[in-house]
């Protein structure tokens, strides 16, 4: 069975609470439960993550190049948040590993603030997905089921 690694950054935790009118009203545990029935749908294992700290990310997506080399890797979803544009280190890692990943945005990135719209993972993505609320998170799931 491959596993699909969903990697959220920093302020997701407070999915929910925080500023629901961009990010609405699910939680990050809601999101969770999201994934975990699209993975199971598609007969693949989860590894669910968020953390604040950017070097958290860089470990996960080491471990992900790491079943990636090993053929035990379906993809990679990254909801960096913030760290989107401004972390040359996280492009290094995926850069680096290898890994096959969806860049994701609950938010539509490019009808907010202009420092928004660029993206340091974008180039190293296969794809991104933005702007369709959580729900994007289980369509890049499927996106990834079929690769
Ligand atoms: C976000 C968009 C980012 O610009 C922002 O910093 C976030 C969340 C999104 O999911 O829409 O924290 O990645």
């Amino acid at each position: 069975m491959k596993t699909v690694f969903v990697l959220n950054g920093p302020n997701l935790n407070l999915l929910g609470t925080r500023e629901p009118a961009v990010y609405g009203a699910q939680t990050l545990a809601d999101v969770q439960q999201l994934c975990a029935q699209a993975c199971a749908r598609h007969g693949l294992a989860l590894r669910f993550h968020q953390s604040n700290h950017e070097g958290a990310l860089l470990d996960w997506l080491h471990e992900a190049g790491g079943l990636h080399a090993g053929g035990q890797l379906a993809g990679v979803v990254l909801n960096a948040g913030a760290y989107t544009h401004t972390s040359v280190a996280l492009l290094d890692a995926i850069k680096g590993t290898g890994v096959p990943l969806i860049e994701l945005h609950i938010s539509n990135v490019h009808a907010r603030e202009s420092f928004r719209h660029h993206s340091y993972i974008s180039p190293v993505a296969r794809a991104v997905v933005c702007g369709l609320g959580v729900a994007g998170y289980g369509l890049a799931i499927d996106a990834i089921a079929q690769w």
